[in-house]
C-alpha cells in the first residue's frame, strides 16, 4: 500500500527515553496508558529513544541494560508488538539522517529557547550542556515526521516539543513541497501530568532530588504503600478536588480516578467525613497491587531478552519500511544528487 493511500489507518507514534532503572506512574498514566489505548484505532510506532538518552551524563553499560527494561516495561503496560511496531531508535538510522535536515531548517535562538532545554542547561551550566541537548527537539521531530504520523500521545511537558515538530513541518512543506502530515500532539488533560508526591507542585519525574515522591513501576507493593503513606497532604482535613490551595490532595484524587476509571466527585463524595489518612491507605493499597502486578510482567518480560531482541528487529524492519522512503523524498527535495543504484 502506498504512503499516500487514503486507506491506510491514520498513524500514532511516541516515545520514552530509557533514562532511569523504571518509568514512573508519571510516565505510566501520561504516556503509556494512551498508547495502549490506541494501538487498535490506528497504525502503532512505539519506540525507545536511545539516541535522545546519551544528551546527558550516562554510562554505557547502563543504557543497555535500561533499554530492554524499558521494552519490558512497555509491553507490561499493554503495548502489543504484534498489533505495535515497537523498535530502538538507534535501530532506525533514517532518524538521525532527517533530524540533521531539521537541525538546519531550525533558527539557534528557536531551539535555545526550548523550555527543557533552559531548565536541563541551567542545572550544570552552558558549558556542560551538550549540544546533543540544543538538538534533541528536530531529533523528536525526526523521530515523529518520518512516519507521517497524525498522533502523538504525550504529557503536558512534551507539548512545546510536538509544537515544534508541527512547525518543522509545516517550514520544509512550504519550502520544499508538501512532504509532512503536520501531526497532532494527544494529551489527556485528566492525567497529563501527575505531580510528585513529596512536592506536589513539581511534576513526578526521575530527576528529582528526592525518589520518596516518585512512585517507579519498578517499586514493591510495600515501597510504594509507604510513599504514599508519607506523601504530603494539605493543611485542612475535608477531602475535596482544589488543585490551587490543595495540590498534595487533587494529586492524591487524579492518581485514585485514574487508577479505577471513577470520577473525581464520587470519589470526593465517597470520602465525605473521613480523613486524608483514609484516602492514603485505600490509595496505597490500590497502587500496591497495581504496580506488583505489574512489576510481576515486567520480570517475566525481561527473563527472555532474545525474544525482546526479536521483537525490536522486526519493529526496525517493520519502521524501515516506512522511514527509508521518507528520508529517499526529504533528500531528493533538499536538492541532493541521489546515489547510484
Ligand atoms: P520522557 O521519556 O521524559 O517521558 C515519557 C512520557 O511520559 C510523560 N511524562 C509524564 N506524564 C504525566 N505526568 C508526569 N509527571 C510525566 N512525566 C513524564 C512524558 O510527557 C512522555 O510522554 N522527548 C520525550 C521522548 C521522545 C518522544 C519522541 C516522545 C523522543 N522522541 C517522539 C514522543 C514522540 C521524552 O523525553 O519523554
Amino acid at each position: 500500500m502506498s504512503d499516500a493511500s487514503p486507506a491506510r489507518r491514520p498513524r500514532v507514534l511516541s516515545g520514552a527515553q530509557p533514562t532511569a532503572d523504571s518509568y514512573h506512574l508519571g510516565n505510566y498514566f501520561g504516556a503509556f496508558r494512551q498508547w495502549a489505548a490506541m494501538q487498535d484505532e490506528f497504525e502503532a510506532f512505539y519506540f525507545i529513544p536511545d539516541l535522545h538518552a546519551i544528551t546527558v551524563d550516562y554510562d554505557p553499560a547502563l543504557l543497555r541494560e535500561r533499554t530492554y527494561i524499558a521494552a519490558a516495561q512497555m509491553l507490561a503496560a499493554g503495548v502489543d508488538p504484534e498489533r505495535s511496531i515497537v523498535f530502538v531508535q538507534s535501530h532506525v538510522p533514517e532518524h538521525a539522517q532527517l533530524a540533521w535536515v531539521f537541525n538546519c531548517l531550525t533558527g539557534f535562538g528557536e531551539a535555545s529557547r526550548m523550555t527543557q532545554f533552559k531548565d536541563k542547561s541551567a542545572t550544570g551550566g552552558a558549558d556542560k550542556a551538550s549540544v546533543g541537548l540544543l538538538t534533541y527537539p528536530m531529533l523528536m521531530a525526526a523521530d515523529i515526521l518520518i512516519y507521517q504520523a497524525d498522533k502523538v500521545p504525550v504529557g503536558e511537558d512534551q507539548r512545546q516539543h510536538v509544537e515544534l515538530t508541527r512547525n518543522l513541518a509545516q517550514r520544509f512543506n512550504h519550502r520544499f513541497g508538501e512532504t509532512f502530515t503536520v501531526p497532532e500532539a494527544h494529551i489527556v488533560k485528566a492525567t497529563a501530568k501527575i505531580y510528585d508526591l513529596q512536592d506536589p507542585t513539581r511534576k513526578m519525574s526521575g530527576s528529582n532530588p528526592s525518589h520518596a515522591g516518585v512512585i517507579d513501576m519498578i517499586d514493591t507493593p510495600k515501597t510504594v504503600t509507604k510513599k504514599v503513606r508519607s506523601a504530603v497532604t494539605d493543611s485542612g482535613s475535608e477531602i475535596s478536588y482544589d488543585p490551587q490551595n490543595k495540590p498534595g490532595i487533587a494529586n492524591l484524587l487524579t492518581i485514585h480516578a485514574a487508577l479505577t476509571g471513577q470520577e473525581i466527585d464520587d470519589i470526593v463524595a465517597e470520602y465525605e467525613g473521613k480523613q486524608y489518612g483514609h484516602l492514603k491507605v485505600a490509595l496505597g493499597e490500590l497502587l500496591a497491587d497495581f504496580v506488583g502486578d505489574f512489576g510481576r510482567r515486567t520480570e517475566e518480560l525481561l527473563a527472555d531478552r532474545a525474544e525482546l531482541d526479536r521483537i525490536f528487529a522486526a519493529g526496525a524492519a517493520r519502521a524501515r519500511e516506512i522511514a527509508v522512503p521518507t528520508l529517499e523524498r526529504v533528500y531528493e527535495r533538499s536538492g541532493f544528487v541521489a546515489p547510484l543504484g
